[in-house]
């Protein structure tokens, strides 16, 4: 192996050789070489000019101090700036009151879509039309209440959750886990929740159904079944299901229970934001 030139055009070669194949060494293009002292000329200043070497916590940020972190954060407060006026009214305003103001209103719409997506959506679904155990809110069915009110209500405090003690509160008893009815009356009553909606069940189990209903039921359910706010129990008679309408699911309705359990929004979002998401929760569709 030596440096010595190629035989026939006399170039150098590099001294490998492979099977007797042998390798030129040319001198790099001028062109290239200039390009690639440029990329270091370049990449020098760029690391003096913008953010560029990871240190410790951050990376040195560059004497041009440019941040898209902190262009976001002025976009942000700009934005926040903008609206300082529409957040406050909107935060302090009697919810009843914001469909008479028609700016304000379509403003909640809008920021209310955007805390939604944002915070609800994961749950509710993005169209909000809800998925077994998270109601729809787009329908007239509501468990504790439609209003404006009682929609904002159940945002800021939530559902049967520990970290608010204002939380919606009620508890279904679990009718088969804890041995409170019989297998055979928890079978006739399923068949009697069934019949109030109007779907095919066993006659006589729901007829014998109907006073276990009375003596277990009717108090958070209704003597006829359509629910009660108060205590969130759902109206069984409208074929609408939290949970399922069929024989399975009822009967583990039923037996176990459900408890649905939702967030407070209280302390996690601000009233303008609250106030927002209940105004557009409530103009969904079944707001009342
Ligand atoms: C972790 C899941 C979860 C998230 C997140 C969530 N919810 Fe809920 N939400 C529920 C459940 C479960 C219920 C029903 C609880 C029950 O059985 O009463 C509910 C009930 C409701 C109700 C009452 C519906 C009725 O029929 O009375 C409203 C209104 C509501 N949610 C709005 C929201 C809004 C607005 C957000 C976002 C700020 C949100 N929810 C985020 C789980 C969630
Ligand atoms: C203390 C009040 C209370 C009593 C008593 C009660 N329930 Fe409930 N029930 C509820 C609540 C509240 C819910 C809402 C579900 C949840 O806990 O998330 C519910 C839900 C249900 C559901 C599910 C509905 C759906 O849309 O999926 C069925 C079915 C049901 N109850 C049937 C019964 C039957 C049958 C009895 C009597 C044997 C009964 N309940 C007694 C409060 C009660």
């Amino acid at each position: 192996m030596s440096n010595k030139p190629d035989e026939q055009d006399g170039v150098p070669t590099t001294g490998h050789s492979w099977d007797g194949i042998e390798e030129f060494d040319n001198p790099m293009p001028r062109w290239w070489l200039w390009c690639f002292y440029a990329t270091i000329v370049w990449g020098i200043g760029y690391s003096i000019a913008y953010p560029a070497w990871p240190m410790i916590n951050k990376a040195t940020a560059g004497i041009l101090g440019f941040s898209t972190r902190g262009d976001l954060v002025e976009d942000l407060q700009a934005a926040e700036a903008a609206h300082a006026d529409l957040n406050a009214a909107l935060a302090s305003i009697d919810l009843t009151e914001v469909a008479n103001n028609a700016e304000l209103d379509q403003f909640a719409v809008s920021k209310g879509a955007a805390v939604y997506r944002t915070w609800c959506s994961q749950c509710h679904g993005s169209g909000a039309a809800g998925a077994v155990g998270f109601p729809n809110l787009l329908d007239d069915a509501w468990l504790w209440g439609g209003d404006i009110e009682a929609i904002q209500t159940t945002v800021m405090h939530g559902i049967r959750n520990e970290e608010d003690p204002d939380a919606r509160y009620s508890e279904m008893p679990r009718f088969g886990a804890d041995d409170l009815l019989e297998s055979e009356q928890i079978d006739q009553v399923v068949n009697y929740v069934m019949s109030l909606s109007g779907d095919p069940v066993d006659a006589e189990a729901a007829a014998a159904g109907e006073e276990v209903y009375m003596d277990n039921c009717a108090a958070c359910h209704a003597e006829d079944g359509t629910g009660d706010r108060e205590q969130g129990a759902p109206n069984l008679t409208d074929a609408v299901w939290l949970y399922g309408g069929d024989y399975d699911a009822v009967m583990e309705s039923v037996e176990n229970a459900r408890f649905g359990v939702m967030p407070p929004w209280q302390g996690r979002l601000t009233q303008a934001e609250i106030n927002a998401v209940s105004v557009y929760v409530h103009q969904l569709g079944g707001g009342e």
